[in-house]
């Protein structure tokens, strides 16, 4: 089958997707860049926040356009959103075939093939009715969505079991409750793979490079996570964390830098608790950074309770390790860190930016935050914000809280800060965070950097951009510089989010 891949969310996601496009083209799928020339249409999904979610099923009502062009074409959604709502989503979304958590992906050569089976037979029979099917030439040829039980290989070893078919459907909500719609007909059986595993990694699967610039690539290095933020879905929907073979690592890296990579991204959801045996992350971020000095090598995301000395050592010792530390706080106040089940406080987290600093004299620092968490009182934002201004973040992500059913916030806590409130705050820090990057990077006018080039300013084609270590963009004139090359750059101006600079000849 021809299967296009869409991909919304983290940077784990993106990186999931191209373990998906490889796992599909060893089963003899193609993956094809146009959605119009696709059988199927893979969206690999993100939960974190309500947003996010309504987006999805938006694109997903919006593909009934292409379906109703094209019967025989069947939406799968993949990810996080998948995990979480299962067969919900089945039965409210009645145009997707299948449904599949991030533990699953293995499973999909054996979904697709189920689909395809189903989607022949199907448009052949739906041609007999065709003046009655409506948007889907598919009959009902089952009235429920299958659970499909975990498969041997791709199993749990650990903690959970594997369910028999009936208890999957039982534990997931079981019964299609979705009607065939109105003069027309339901597009069941729709295919649910959604078990968690406590051991998948994906370690074997050498990821397909999709809309590579062939200069920097992810490498999942863990999943899954089990800090149980108060507010986040990430446990429920990634599982347990799970630390990849290392040894499987650094053959990706060695095979990335061999193909003439010059950047690589180890992922993770809390990179710094990554353990396999006897290595830890400093250990494993010394390895890969001993791959090749001009192999640059950064890092996402570490929790900062987890961000050792030791780690901060190597990086110091290794200047091919980007000078860039990702820091979620999410919030400047001790009562709401303690609600979000943080384990810290603003001191413990201040003491974690000294240590950067002194070990790190250069690095950037950045980080998550959320406004308008549960019962945040107007002196606690003012706390963000105070932490805000000692840290002075280079980036900073900051969301207004979104209630993620199942979390211990939606179960314990109230969603009490009315949506204006959210909004004013979230302005409030974004206008101080855009005034604060702007002055960081009126610093930099001056200083030369070594950029990393990475391809032609979208602005201008006279023009390149790249990044220097700490990841800040710098847009420089092309003069004969070319993508891949390490080039010096000296800033000479700058915008909150971009700097601007001369090639160093
Ligand atoms: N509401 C708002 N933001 C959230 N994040 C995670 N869960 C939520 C939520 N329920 C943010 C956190 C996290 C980032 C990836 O997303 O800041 O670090
Ligand atoms: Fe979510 Fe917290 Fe885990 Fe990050 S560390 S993924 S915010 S639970």
């Amino acid at each position: 089958m021809r299967v296009f891949l869409e991909t919304y969310g983290c940077q784990m996601n993106f990186a999931d997707s191209e373990v998906v496009a490889s796992i599909l083209q060893t089963a003899g799928h193609s993956v094809v860049t146009e959605i119009g020339d696709a059988d199927v249409v893979l969206i690999n999904t993100c939960a974190i926040r309500d947003n996010a979610e309504q987006r999805i099923r938006h694109r997903v009502r919006e593909l009934r356009a292409m379906q109703a062009r094209n019967p025989r074409l069947r939406i799968g959604i993949l990810g996080c959103m998948a995990e979480r709502l299962q067969s919900q989503l089945m039965a409210e979304e009645d145009n997707v075939s299948l449904v599949v958590g991030p533990d699953a992906y293995r499973r999909l050569p054996e979904l697709l093939q189920r689909i395809g089976a189903v989607t022949h037979s199907s448009v052949s029979q739906a041609a007999v009715d065709s003046t009655r099917s409506s948007t889907f030439g598919s009959p009902n040829l089952g009235e429920q969505p299958e659970m499909l039980p975990a498969s041997d290989t791709a199993s749990d070893r650990g903690s959970h079991s594997s369910p028999k078919l009936g208890e999957v459907a039982r534990r997931a909500g079981g019964v299609c409750p979705k009607p065939a719609p109105a003069g027309g007909v339901c597009q069941t059986p729709a295919l649910a793979a959604v078990e968690l595993s406590t051991t998948e990694t994906y370690a074997d699967i050498e990821p397909v490079r999709l809309a590579s610039n062939g200069i920097s690539a992810y490498i999942s290095i863990m999943r899954g996570c089990q800090n149980y933020c108060a507010y986040c879905v990430v446990p429920y929907t990634r599982g347990r964390e799970r630390s990849r073979d290392p040894e499987t690592i650094l053959r990706e890296a060695r095979t990335l830098y061999s193909q003439g990579y010059k950047e690589v991204t180890l992922l993770g959801q809390n990179v710094n608790s990554y353990r396999h045996a006897d290595v830890g992350f400093p250990q494993l971020m010394e390895a890969v950074a001993g791959i090749a000095p001009d192999l640059r090598v950064r890092f996402a995301t570490s929790h900062p309770k987890d961000l050792s000395d030791d780690l901060l050592r190597v990086m110091a010792a290794h200047p091919n390790i980007c000078r860039c530390i990702h820091l979620p706080v999410q919030s400047g106040s001790d009562r709401i860190l303690k609600l979000m089940n943080r384990h810290y406080d603003s001191a413990w987290y201040l003491g974690r930016i000294d240590a950067i600093r002194r070990y790190l004299p250069d690095c950037s620092i950045t980080t998550d935050v959320i406004v308008g968490f549960c019962s945040e009182t107007e002196e606690e934002f003012q706390a963000t914000l105070d932490l805000f201004r000692r840290v002075r973040y280079d980036y900073a992500y900051m969301f207004k809280y979104s209630l993620r059913p199942d979390t211990y916030a939606a179960r314990h806590l109230a969603d009490d800060i009315p949506d204006a409130v959210k909004g004013r705050r979230l302005e409030e820090l974004i206008a101080l965070q855009g005034q604060i990057a702007l002055e960081n990077n009126r610093l930099e006018v001056g200083r030369d950097y070594e950029v990393l080039v990475e391809g032609e300013s979208h602005r201008s084609k006279e023009r390149l951009f790249g990044r220097n270590s700490q990841n800040k963009v710098i847009v420089f004139d092309r003069r004969d510089a070319r993508p891949g090359e390490y080039r010096r750059v000296r800033v000479t101006d700058c915008t909150a989010a971009t700097l601007l600079g001369d090639l160093i000849p």
